[in-house]
């Protein structure tokens, strides 16, 4: 079967059983900063977790694009992704742990055909906080899987949470037995050792847990489960690894017809980063040197690293592109309708990171001489240090070098050096989100207000596609990024111009109130969330036409801020554009 039958079948057959499938978001979450990526198919139903009502009613299911960024170094082994598709299915306060089971096992068996010899299933043992998952296990054994195959762990195995803070539960995991021998006597489903696969998980969400660690009660019982596409394709496909499914085996033989030198591994990485960027360009993001930025831009350069070091041409980049779109736009055709954008966001950013390569190996070479000279055979940590964070180059790279140079290096030193350097990037990273201004006077504060009216007005002018994607305020000017696909035209600017300008007449009541996320969302608030799920955000709301979530300070009239005009609109990178505008009084 193949993946997009599985997909099929799985929103089919939740939809036989009341459910109403929903698009899945796209991988950049729409104003959360707090996470990079949409890492699981719950984290756009947060609201609806804790109570809000969902349009579509209380039974969805979607399949949702993901990127988990905590283990890219791992991938190149057998299994590791970093873009992956959640197949899942909600319940909001809907049905719980008898119904879910009993779909779980009815798609599992009679959808999919999997024998139940094959399955095995774990339940939460109990703890302090939540007793001990009896009523799972009963359900269980109701549909047809044995006592002898149910198995109860604790917390690290079967509860589970976004992060730290947030919706969470008791869970239940499927296992799928690859007919491997035990590695041991107790060899069990947590054990590890590749007997068991986890295919699905059922999360029981009743619980919230705040902060500060406490666990209360959501006033609704909701079910949240996720069934991992790629795995489940290559279970049934009888495969060992993804990469051997069809939705890496063009892009996998492609390499190995072409690679000079063959290396497994290095092929994976560049099929799975390739896929992995092309699903995030897609989605809006962009190369950077910070937050998401800077992922795609590691994920990128990874990939170039490795066809490198295949021995294959460059050049060969945009047939790769184009050969994988082929292979993946049945199953998301937004890739074919932004493929030159996927091209050049990857072209482009290959330039960059070839003259950064060929920078840092001059600077290398240079510092290796140095050591020569002096007799030693030790790169010392902030040299390697120095050629990362002044050249760009990767600290991979800098020990590739040396090895074949038959240097070493001073790694303890280097880490420690980045680590602080991390540090730095975090602080300032929170900083920017805080959405205080730094320099604040009647001015700045002015172009603050000035923003949220331009923000909007684009909205209303272009369309709902337009979202921030950054904004820098001086005494002089705003500066305003957003997503839009091209050239503003003059008509626009001018009706942008005269809608801000409107409102600046209307001399509109600037209103804050303080609510929770839930509230704010609810209201139909636009802007940056920086705030944790449960605790009271910011709303600014300019009399009928601008509401944003937003740390403020804000005039408190619209009236005296002057006249509203734009300056410049040019292209910021592929996607973005940026408008310059004064106040001029
Ligand atoms: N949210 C659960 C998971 O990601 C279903 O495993």
């Amino acid at each position: 079967m193949k993946a997009i039958e599985i997909r099929n079948k799985y929103l089919n057959y939740f939809k036989r059983n009341g459910h109403k499938i929903i698009p899945s978001a796209p991988l950049i979450p729409e104003n959360d900063p707090s996470v990079l990526f949409n890492t699981a198919g719950m984290q756009p139903l947060v609201p609806y977790l804790l109570g809000e009502k969902h349009p579509e009613g209380t039974r969805l299911t979607d399949y949702q694009k993901c990127v988990r960024t905590n283990d890219i170094d791992e991938v190149g082994d057998n299994r590791h992704l970093t873009y992956f598709e959640m197949l899942g299915n909600w319940s909001l306060g809907d049905y719980f742990k008898e119904e879910a089971i009993k779909m779980s096992y009815e798609f599992l068996t009679k959808e999919l055909g999997i024998p139940v010899e094959k399955l095995s299933v774990t339940c939460f043992a109990g703890d302090k906080d939540c007793e001990r998952d009896e009523t799972t296990a009963e359900c269980w054994k109701k549909v047809g899987i044995p006592e002898e195959r149910i198995y109860y762990f604790g917390k690290d195995d079967n509860w589970w949470i976004a992060g730290n803070e947030g919706p969470c539960g008791p869970d239940t995991e499927m296992f799928y037995d690859t007919g491997k021998p035990k590695c041991s006597e107790g060899c069990n489903p947590s054990c590890g050792c590749g007997k068991y696969v986890e295919i699905w998980n059922n999360v029981f969400m009743e619980f919230y847990k705040s902060k500060d660690g406490k666990y209360t009660k959501l006033s609704q019982k909701n079910v949240d489960t996720g069934l991992g596409l790629e795995r489940m394709t290559m279970l049934l496909q009888g495969k060992k690894t993804p990469f051997e499914t069809e939705l890496f085996a063009p892009v996998m033989e492609k390499l190995e017809e072409l690679q000079k030198v063959d290396s497994i591994s290095s092929r994976r990485i560049v099929a799975e980063h390739l896929r992995s960027s092309m699903m995030i360009i897609s989605d809006g993001g962009r190369p950077s040197n910070i937050d998401r930025g800077y992922v795609l831009r590691r994920l990128i350069r990874r990939m170039i690293r490795h066809i490198n070091k295949l021995q294959i041409s460059l050049e060969e980049l945009t047939n790769l592109i184009e050969l994988n779109i082929e292979a993946l736009k049945e199953m998301y055709p937004e890739l074919e309708i932004n493929k030159e954008t996927i091209k050049s966001v990857i072209l482009e950013e290959k330039d960059k990171f070839v003259k950064t390569l060929e920078h840092g190996e001059k600077e290398f070479i240079k510092e290796m001489n140095k050591l020569k000279e002096e007799g030693k055979a030790k790169l010392e940590g902030k040299v390697v240090f120095k050629l990362y964070d002044t050249y760009g180059f990767p600290p991979e790279v800098t020990e590739d070098l040396a090895k074949e140079n038959e240097l070493e290096i001073d790694k303890e030193e280097f880490e420690k050096l980045y680590k602080e350097h991390q540090e730095l990037s975090r602080q300032g990273a929170e900083q920017k989100f805080k959405g205080g201004l730094a320099d604040q006077n009647e001015q700045t504060i002015a172009y603050h207000t000035a923003t949220h009216l331009l923000h909007q007005a684009l909205k209303t002018v272009l369309g709902e596609h337009v979202k921030q994607s950054g904004s820098n305020i001086t005494q002089e000017r705003l500066r305003f990024d957003f997503t839009h696909p091209q050239k503003m035209t003059p008509e626009e600017i001018k009706q942008v111009e005269d809608l801000v300008n409107e409102q600046i007449k209307r001399d509109l009541k600037v209103v804050c109130e303080e609510m929770t996320y839930d509230e704010a969302k609810a209201s139909g608030a636009i802007g940056l969330f920086t705030n944790k799920y449960g605790e009271k955000v910011k709303v600014y709301t300019i009399g009928n036409f601008s509401k944003e979530i937003c740390g403020g300070p804000h005039v408190e009239h619209t009236g005296d801020m002057g006249i509203f005009k734009i300056k410049k609109e040019e292209s910021s990178s592929s996607g973005i554009r940026r408008i310059k505008a004064v106040l001029i009084k």
